[in-house]
């Protein structure tokens, strides 16, 4: 884990005042740009739940791409959990807060077997909303929550905290 942390960190684009002035945003696509950092990225957020998650869940649009690379490493299936109006059959709907307003995601109600126990992945963890947003969909759909998985947990946003203690939350990078 040390060695893909280290990897994974030295691909890293780190971009001050973006998107808004005083804001320093981690940018992952060098990361996903490069096959190695990608690979040993997409294993560690898997890694720790090992044997505890049927499938993965991505959550649009970033969490699709780590998702996607770590089920087909894992051999499960993906879940997609996307913005809402995108699916085109009968849906639950999870709204969470953004910085101004409000979003929702969505996923197929009936889309897996009852109980199925559903990894969510996503590239950032910062005040939390997203994905306890998704979270409280695979909860409401049936299934079970085995986790939840980022890249960067980015501290000081509160994220951990506002997510509930009934699963584990795992971080690669903690900023
Ligand atoms: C970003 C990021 C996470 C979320 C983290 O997604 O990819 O999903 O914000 O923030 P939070 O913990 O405060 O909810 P964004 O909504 O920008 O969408 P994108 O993946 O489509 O770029
Ligand atoms: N990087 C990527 N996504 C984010 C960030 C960040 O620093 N903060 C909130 N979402």
């Amino acid at each position: 884990a040390q060695d893909t942390r280290a990897l994974v960190e030295s691909r890293l684009a780190v971009i001050p005042d973006f998107p808004e002035p005083g804001v320093l945003f981690r940018d992952l696509t060098p990361v996903f740009a490069d096959g190695e950092a990608f690979h040993a990225l997409a294993g560690a957020l898997t890694a720790p739940f090992a044997g505890r998650f049927d499938v993965l869940a991505g959550v649009e649009a970033r969490g699709f791409l780590l998702a996607a690379a770590a089920s087909v490493a894992a051999g499960v299936g993906v879940l997609p959990i996307r913005k809402a109006g995108k699916l085109p059959r009968a849906v639950l709907t999870e709204a969470y807060a953004l910085e101004y307003g409000t979003a929702a995601l969505e996923v197929h109600e009936g889309e897996l077997p009852p109980g199925t126990r559903v990894l969510v992945v996503d590239d950032v963890l910062a005040t939390g909303g997203t994905v306890g947003a998704a979270a409280r969909l695979v909860e409401r759909a049936g299934w079970k929550v085995a986790g939840v998985s980022v890249a960067i947990e980015l501290d000081g946003l509160g994220g951990r905290a506002a997510l509930p203690d009934t699963f584990e939350t795992y971080s690669l990078l903690q900023y």
